[in-house]
């Protein structure tokens, strides 16, 4: 099997039989982790090649733009989804606006935010999801400003979860992969992300 069979894996869309879309993200990021682990001509476990990375960030909810019915930096998440918290032990209740926030991953703990707002935004998951557009990038330490979370990482790649609905297009997170070999991605893995991170999307409410 090669890689652009892989993506397009069918046993995702039995994964995606449920529409929280934690539940599909954290399955999402298992998958797409453990799958790319058992490609040895691409990835494997050995010779330092491996993926070490993979999982998703959300747009965080936006309070100030929420209170002043304005546009949105990422996505308003329904209050039945989030409920408030039977137990309220911190003082922190509103989120910060204009960033992403770690969502569902396989790997090393990584960086619980990362800004998107103008000034702030910084690394490959805030462009991408600016942009909204996938970046591969060959060697992380040529990127200006990446955000190191593994130190081992070599070469990322990160798509932009895009949701089309109603005509109009709203970009809710990132997808971000890591691996231990410079250039461990290139145009097929960009090709197979984006098919995914579809049916992803559309798996999801959101
Ligand atoms: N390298 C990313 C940060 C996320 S970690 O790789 C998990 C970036 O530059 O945005």
């Amino acid at each position: 099997m090669d890689k652009g069979t892989g993506y397009e894996s069918p046993f995702l869309k039995l994964f995606m039989a449920h529409p929280s879309k934690i539940t599909n993200l954290a399955n999402a990021s298992s998958i797409i982790f453990n799958a790319l682990l058992a490609f040895p001509k691409y990835f494997g476990r050995e010779d330092g090649r491996a993926v070490n990375w993979c999982g998703g960030t959300l747009s965080s909810y936006d309070m100030k733009a929420a209170a002043d019915g304005g546009k949105l930096s990422g996505f308003y998440l329904d209050s039945a989804l989030f409920p408030a918290p039977r137990i309220q032990t911190n003082t922190a209740t509103t989120e910060a606006s204009s960033r992403l926030l770690l969502g569902p991953f396989c790997g090393k703990p990584a960086c619980q935010f990362i800004h998107t707002a103008p000034g702030k935004a910084r690394g490959v998951c805030a462009d991408a999801y600016l942009t909204r557009t996938t970046i591969v990038v060959p060697e992380v330490d040529l990127y200006p400003a990446h955000i190191a979370c593994d130190g081992e990482t070599k070469s990322e790649v990160v798509c932009p979860l895009v949701l089309e609905h109603d005509g109009a297009t709203t970009v809710l997170g990132v997808l971000d992969l890591d691996c231990l070999a410079v250039g461990g991605f290139n145009d097929e893995d960009k090709v197979g992300l984006e098919k995914m991170a579809k049916l992803l999307v559309n798996s999801c409410d959101w």
